[in-house]
């Protein structure tokens, strides 16, 4: 592509300068692998972002949104509905085995988030209970990009250029400590201790006035962090203690990240509301899912008569967005990816571990299907270090993903023995190389 064409579009989450000068094009894809425009092969060890647990191009998804596309392109879902966005509710509820009664639709993470504290803040109101406005999240939380997800977020630089964010935002301390906890395979030993600093902030505030807490329960965005033996249970009694809803942002975990269909499966810690997107569709098509407890939705149902919510997008249960997440579904079922990627997490996690004693490798953590690689910084230079593997692991053949000095890796569920050697081959010789 001719390098004076791309100089309109302002990327994401991108150093554009940098990439403009050296662009990365990816073409094609399918199953584990992308095509660049060049025609190379490059190996998905991120699922795209975190989005695609049945691998690219899965035949069953394409087809069913090239259906639907030809069938009911769009149609709204204010007071007139489909029928797919009513028969993916059904099939998302028997997905969490009838734990949660309701699911709300929106097109990303960033808005399944401000949904969920929307729907918080909503159900308090519902009830009669406004004074709870307060949020609670979480150091080095990322929770999307909305003015909601950002406040109720705890990493700086997607806040500080962008306030004032939402008053009325407390947050509990991150659960990173590389002194007590490097080189632990799954939930590391030391600090659970630390979900008890909700009670300090309910002592501050009082439980009065707090409507929810927010976390990740693995923090992805920022870089991997696992948290601690019992410390979202202990989350979970103080919150049921205090009359707060907890809400877990499964924009990752979601849709077997862990092995299971939700973090809260793997953890055995169910909250109040989820929010999730990504691998709902495999990533074809944008959508996010609110799944909230019945008795949340019931006290909406108790009040005056009309719409219950003043809250929706033009494009919430978009058609496509449905065929796609009713076909995920079903290739979760019909390829038993969950137990596929239980047969082979234990390979991919002696895999991660293996890089031990690589040069600025300070810490290798692991759960379910994520792995988060630390590297010791450049002194003066966050972050230059782990991007640095990123471009040559790229031009190597492999995708992978990094945050400031850490890699994370999130493959497609569909991955194999011979994928992970290849992965962490290709990614391990770069590791040598680095200065
Ligand atoms: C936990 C979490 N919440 C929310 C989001 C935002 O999702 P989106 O980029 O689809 O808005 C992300 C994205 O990575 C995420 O990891």
């Amino acid at each position: 592509m001719n390098k004076s064409k791309m100089s309109s579009f302002w990327m994401p989450f991108t150093a554009n300068r940098d990439f403009k000068a050296q662009p990365r094009l990816l073409a094609s894809a399918e199953g584990m692998y992308y095509r660049d425009v060049d025609g190379n092969a490059i190996l998905d060890g991120t699922a795209g972002l975190w989005c695609v647990p049945c691998g690219h191009a899965q035949p069953r998804i394409v087809k069913a949104v090239q259906q639907m596309v030809g069938k009911l392109d769009f149609a709204p879902t204010f007071q007139i509905g489909h029928p797919a966005a009513f028969e993916l509710a059904d099939k998302l509820m028997d997905y969490t085995q009838h734990r949660y009664g309701q699911v709300f639709y929106s097109n990303s993470g960033s808005e399944a988030v401000d949904t969920a504290l929307k729907i918080a803040l909503a159900y308090h109101q519902a009830r009669g209970d406004g004074r709870r406005t307060r949020l609670i999240g979480r150091e080095r939380g990322y929770h999307g990009v909305g003015f909601g997800g950002i406040s109720v977020g705890g990493i700086a630089g997607n806040r500080k250029t962008f306030g004032p964010l939402l008053p009325g935002v407390d947050h509990l301390p991150h659960t990173h400590n590389l002194e007590k906890n490097a080189f632990t395979r799954g939930e590391p030993e030391y600090g659970a201790h630390l979900a008890d600093e909700l009670e300090r902030i309910v002592a501050l505030h009082d439980a009065s006035t707090i409507a929810a807490v927010i976390v990740e329960p693995v923090a992805g965005s920022t870089g991997v962090l696992i948290p601690p033996k019992g410390y979202l249970q202990r989350l979970r009694e103080i919150c049921t203690k205090h009359g707060i809803l907890l809400i877990f942002d499964e924009v990752i975990t979601g849709f077997g990240r862990l092995t299971t269909p939700f973090a809260a499966d793997y953890f055995a810690v169910e909250p109040d509301i989820m929010s999730t997107a990504k691998g709902l569709t495999n990533g074809t098509v944008p959508m996010g899912a609110v799944f909230v407890k019945q008795w949340i939705h019931d006290a909406f149902m108790d009040g005056p008569a009309g719409i219950e919510l003043f809250h929706g997008y033009t494009y919430s249960g978009h058609p496509l967005a449905c065929a796609a997440a009713l076909a995920t579904l079903e290739v979760f079922e019909e390829q038993q990816l969950l137990a596929h990627a239980k047969s082979v997490q234990s390979y991919w996690e002696d895999a991660i571990h293996s890089l031990r004693g690589l040069p600025h490798v300070i810490d290798l953590r692991s759960i379910g299907m994520i792995a988060g690689i630390e590297l010791a910084s450049i002194p003066g230079k966050p972050g230059a270090r782990a991007f640095e593997a990123f471009k040559r692991t790229f031009a190597e053949g492999v995708l992978i993903r990094t945050t400031g000095d850490i890699i994370a890796l999130s493959p497609p569920l569909t991955l194999e023995k011979k994928h992970i050697d290849e992965l962490f081959g290709k990614l391990g010789a770069v590791l040598k190389t680095l200065a």
